[in-house]
Formats: structure tokens, sequence, C-alpha cells
């Protein structure tokens, strides 16, 4: 789905006030050129860009390769890997902030588990964690966004609350917003981003 979108993505949300104030809490928070994960980059703007302009030292994942040719031509001082986030090996402890803006919604609700817990472990205990999600109580919803089919699993707002402490993350803030994309036939959609810090010691799993 997101090879046929590339680039119509980035300007259905480029007007998103809470993406653009999700990444100045980060900012705001970062140590000096950190080291950032960019989970599901799509086309490296906001995400890679702002961090990358900052000076931070990015590695954004996706699993579209239109998405990352985009990525990497937009934003060529950051560094892109093609491949499911499922699949990809990282060092534990390895990285000061990981990024993920609404990539989680083509998984099971155990993938979308799973995978949070081991993104929490590749952070550096302190390490802060940003997570953007559709707050829906969903599970395999066939409907349509941008156009294309889409089977959409998600979690209402409490349980997505519930599954990044379960992964041993602490919400530091929370804010849920209603976006409509810039496109003539889109709907408005609930928004929640959380605002994470990484405990020192996580739990295992
Ligand atoms: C809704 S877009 C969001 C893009 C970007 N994070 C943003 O907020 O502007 C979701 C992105 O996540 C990617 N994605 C979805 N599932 C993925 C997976 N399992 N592994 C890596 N990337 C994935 C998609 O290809 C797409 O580019």
């Amino acid at each position: 789905m997101f090879d046929a979108l590339g680039s119509d993505y980035e300007e259905a949300f480029a007007a998103s006030e809470a993406h653009r104030a999700s990444l100045a809490w980060l900012l705001e928070r970062l140590p000096p050129a950190a080291r950032v994960l960019d989970v599901g980059s799509g086309t490296g703007r906001p995400t890679a860009a702002t961090l990358t302009a900052a000076g931070h030292r990015v590695l954004g994942a996706d699993v579209s390769p239109v998405m990352v040719e985009i990525a990497s031509r937009q934003v060529p001082d950051a560094e892109f890997r093609c491949g499911d986030i499922r699949d990809m090996p990282f060092e534990d402890g390895s990285f000061d902030a990981v990024c993920l803006y609404f990539a989680l919604l083509q998984m099971s609700r155990a993938e979308q588990s799973g995978l949070l817990h081991r993104l929490v472990r590749v952070l550096r205990p302190g390490g802060l964690f940003v997570l953007a999600t559709v707050p829906l109580d969903v599970e395999d919803f066939d409907g349509v966004f941008m156009g294309q089919s889409v089977r959409v699993t998600s979690f209402a707002a409490q349980d997505v609350v519930g599954l990044v402490r379960e992964a041993g993350l602490t919400v530091l803030s929370e804010r849920s917003v209603l976006f409509t994309p810039a496109r003539p036939d889109a709907t408005p959609e609930p928004q929640l981003f959380l605002h994470c810090r990484r405990e020192a010691t996580a739990p295992a799993g």
C-alpha cells in the first residue's frame, strides 16, 4: 500500500501540528548527536529530516522500497534500510531514542506488542520512545485509506498506554488529537501521541 502512496502520504499529513510538536518534545530532550531509530520512516519527512537538521544521527527503517527511495533522496544525511522491522536485528541499548509514528497498524496485536518489547531493548536505559498510532479497538478491520484497500489492527487508547507500560516504558506525556489528512475524500482520524522513557531495567520478553 505504501509503495502506491509514496509522496502523496507526505502531502496529506504535512500539516500535522501534533507530529511537529511531538518532534519538538523529543528535540528538547535528546543529547547532542543522538542516535535515533525511526521505525516506518516513510518519506523521511518530517521525522528524519527534522532530527537530522538538528545534528542527530538517524537510521530509518521501512518495508516499502518506494518510501526508502524517496527518503534517501529527501534526507541524504540520514541512513535508510529497506525491510520489515520485525526481521531487522539491532544491538541492545544502541539507540538514544526510537520514533514509531503510525507504523504498527498493519501488524497483529501480538506482533505490535512483541515489537514494542524488542524496540525498548534496543534503547539505552533512560532513552526516549515516541509513538503515535490511531487508537481504535479494531482487529483485521477492512477499510480504505487514501483510496487504497487496507486491513487495520489497533487498540483503544488506554490499551495502547497499557502496552507501552508493559514493554517497560514510562509515559511522560500523552496527547490525543483528531487529524484530517489533506485529501478531498478524507475524514478526521483519531491520533494518539505518547512520549515515553525506558525504565532503567526493561522486562525480558
Ligand atoms: C502511515 S506511514 C507513516 C510514515 C511516517 N512514520 C510518518 O509518520 O510520516 C507508515 C510507514 O510504515 C511503514 N511500515 C509499515 N509496516 C512496516 C514494517 N513491518 N516494517 C517496516 N516498515 C513498515 C510503511 O511502509 C509506511 O512507510
